[in-house]
């Protein structure tokens, strides 16, 4: 009886691999500010002005740079991503279907030719040690089946001195958003979720240091950088 409408729930939600369409309604949410702004406050309390802020701060890397973005999903990150900026830029997803999103916003922005997309998974990166300058991770933590991994993979690849940022639906991160986190949950789109306390203790045993949580709704932006 209970599984029913559950199973229901999750074919509406539809899973990542099959390109879901809340996925077209948040990545244009974020290529057009002046109305995904409102789109934002409303859903889910948040200001989208923090997640622009983090996403331009890629522009401001020196060519030769290297960027992991994981989940690359729709490619929201490569929005701060300048044409001919010579920056080799990783973008990592698990989902095919939303690599291929990526794929085309990158087509779009004029920036194919530093973008290279690679199928994988966050709690295994198929990467060096210290292989980047900085590490995005956008709503990716509060997706993935085990956040504690995946942040300690981030903190792996990143360089000494590199930048960790990203945001994610936090479980400390106000009581009226509860009903969004259990539907996300039940619907299958989020994983088991995290706090803001436990990004700050994965952060000190990685050896992400200067870590910086900003909770704006239901989201939490964090930013630190890996002790040199
Ligand atoms: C909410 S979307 C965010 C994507 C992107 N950062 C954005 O802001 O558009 C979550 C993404 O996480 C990806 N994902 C889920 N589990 C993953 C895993 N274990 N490894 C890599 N990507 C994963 C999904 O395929 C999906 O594209």
């Amino acid at each position: 009886m209970v599984r029913r409408p559950l199973a229901r729930l999750r074919s509406l939600a539809g899973g990542w691999d099959g390109d879901p369409a809340w996925a077209h309604v948040y990545s244009w949410s974020v290529d057009h500010p002046a109305y995904g702004a409102l789109g934002w406050r409303l859903a889910v309390g948040s200001d989208l002005r923090l997640l622009l802020d983090v996403a331009d701060g890629t522009g401001r890397l020196p060519e030769g740079s290297r960027v992991l973005d994981v989940p690359c999903g729709s490619g929201v990150a490569l929005r701060g991503l300048r044409p001919g900026q010579g920056v080799d830029y990783q973008a990592v997803d698990i989902a095919p279907a939303m690599l291929e999103r990526t794929r085309r916003t990158a087509e779009r922005l004029g920036v194919a030719d530093q973008v290279t997309g690679v199928v994988a998974d966050v709690a295994a990166l198929p990467y060096d040690d210290g292989a980047f300058d900085r590490v995005v991770s956008f709503t990716g933590l509060h997706c993935f089946p085990d956040p504690r991994t995946a942040f300690a993979e981030m903190a792996r690849v990143l360089a000494p001195g590199g930048e960790l940022v990203g945001s994610a639906v936090l479980t400390d991160s106000g009581l009226r958003f509860e009903p969004l986190r259990r539907l996300g949950r039940l619907s299958g789109l989020l994983g088991p979720l995290c706090s803001s306390d436990d990004v700050r203790r994965w952060a000190a045993a990685d050896g992400v240091v200067d870590l910086e949580v900003t909770t704006s709704g239901a989201i939490g932006y964090f930013r630190g950088r890996r002790a040199s």
